[in-house]
């Protein structure tokens, strides 16, 4: 039988939302913390006990519908050979970002059995661990956040770089996305061959790209992605994040569920998308700084909010929980999602 998440996806009415967030497994956890002291940011995501043991930190604390394998979005290329530092409060940064479009060829050699295995036994393990209500969730990067990230030193010279392909050879630049995106596939079929049940692309950045960039040369790049993913009959879930200027243009990429922020609600998305497709969200993540009630009764809102929609909604935040949040408050998000509906 298909896990909670799946059944409400397929429409299974079961009583309550499904209930999981992005970076569950994160640094708002004191648990979280003491394994990080012990171990560097690259060698929990590449030792797969530990990536396993991470991944189930939220689940054995809380009551979650999803576990999502703990790794990152830059987990493919530094898999690869890119070298990549995570620096405290600053995010990825590589020695040598890829400058030259040209360059994104490489990915077409990635084979994710030879340089993400890691990430094929961590799922092995999680599987083997999770009961089987728990939907156990893929990931990757969606081709245009994943090069916002390898194609400079720092923030500025990234998002200039990445402009200035965009506005000067938009076609170049496409070719890239489309490499990447190879890579991306690839790694996402293997997660799913290896215990993913559904698979997240996380377009983070999805934001800062204007639309009709978006209609000409990104969106071909994943209506192929959901198509193959659909394909091998993996779920699919695409994160895009304030991306509301393209909003009647996700409506048919072929994704199965629109994961979106906290800056519309919804009732709003409920008008512009097709029936067949679900909605994730949106709670904004920095109302689980506030203090209980204040979440208790947000929570509430969103969840009396998606039941007068007619497609399955999934309660998430509408970004990663922050460090920070207090674990009581993440604790009383997920009572409230899960109260009882019907
Ligand atoms: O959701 C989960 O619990 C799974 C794990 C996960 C991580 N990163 C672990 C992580 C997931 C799904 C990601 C995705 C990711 N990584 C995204 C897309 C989602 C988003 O948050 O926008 C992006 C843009 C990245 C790139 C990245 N990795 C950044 C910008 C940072 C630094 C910011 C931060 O929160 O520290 C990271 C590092 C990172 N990835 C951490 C974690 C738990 C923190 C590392 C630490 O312990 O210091």
């Amino acid at each position: 039988m298909n896990p909670f998440i799946l059944r409400h996806l397929a429409g299974e009415k079961s009583g309550r939302f499904p209930v999981w967030f992005m970076r569950q497994a994160g640094r708002y956890l004191p648990e979280y913390m003491k394994v990080r002291e012990e171990f560097s940011f690259w060698e929990m995501v590449t030792k797969p006990e530990v990536a396993a043991k991470v991944s189930l930190l939220p689940i054995e604390r809380f009551p979650l519908d999803g576990c999502i394998l703990f790794s990152d979005i830059l987990t493919p290329p530094y898999g690869f050979g890119v070298e990549i530092f995570m620096k405290e409060k600053q995010g990825p940064t590589l020695a040598k970002p890829l400058t030259d479009l040209a360059g994104y060829k490489i990915f077409r050699d990635f084979n994710p059995e030879r340089h993400t295995a890691f990430v094929g036994e961590a799922l092995g393990l999680l599987r083997s661990k999770l009961s089987h209500e728990k939907t156990l969730l893929g990931f990757a990067g969606a081709p245009w956040t994943l090069t916002s990230y390898l194609c400079g030193e720092n923030e500025m010279d990234r998002w200039n770089r990445l402009s200035s392909w965009l506005q000067g050879s938009p076609e170049k630049l496409t070719e890239a996305l489309k490499d990447v995106a190879a890579m991306t596939v690839a790694y996402l079929l293997y997660q799913k061959e290896k215990g993913a049940q559904t698979v997240q692309l996380f377009d983070t950045w999805l934001g800062e790209m204007p639309i009709g960039f978006f209609k000409e040369f990104y969106k071909p790049v994943l209506v192929d992605i959901f198509a193959s993913l659909r394909k091998a009959g993996v779920p699919s879930i695409y994160f895009a994040k304030q991306a509301h200027h393209l909003d009647r243009e996700l409506a048919d990429i072929g994704a199965d569920v629109l994961s979106v922020d906290s800056l519309v609600p919804l009732a709003t998305w409920d008008t512009i998308l097709p029936k067949s497709m679900a909605l994730q969200g949106n709670l904004d993540p920095r109302t689980l700084l506030t203090d209980e009630p204040t979440v208790r009764r947000k929570t509430r809102f969103l969840v009396q909010e998606a039941q007068k929609l007619s497609r399955p909604v999934i309660i998430n935040l509408g970004h990663g929980v922050l460090p920070g949040a207090p674990v009581q408050n993440v604790r009383a998000f997920i009572e409230e999602a899960q109260a009882l509906w019907v």
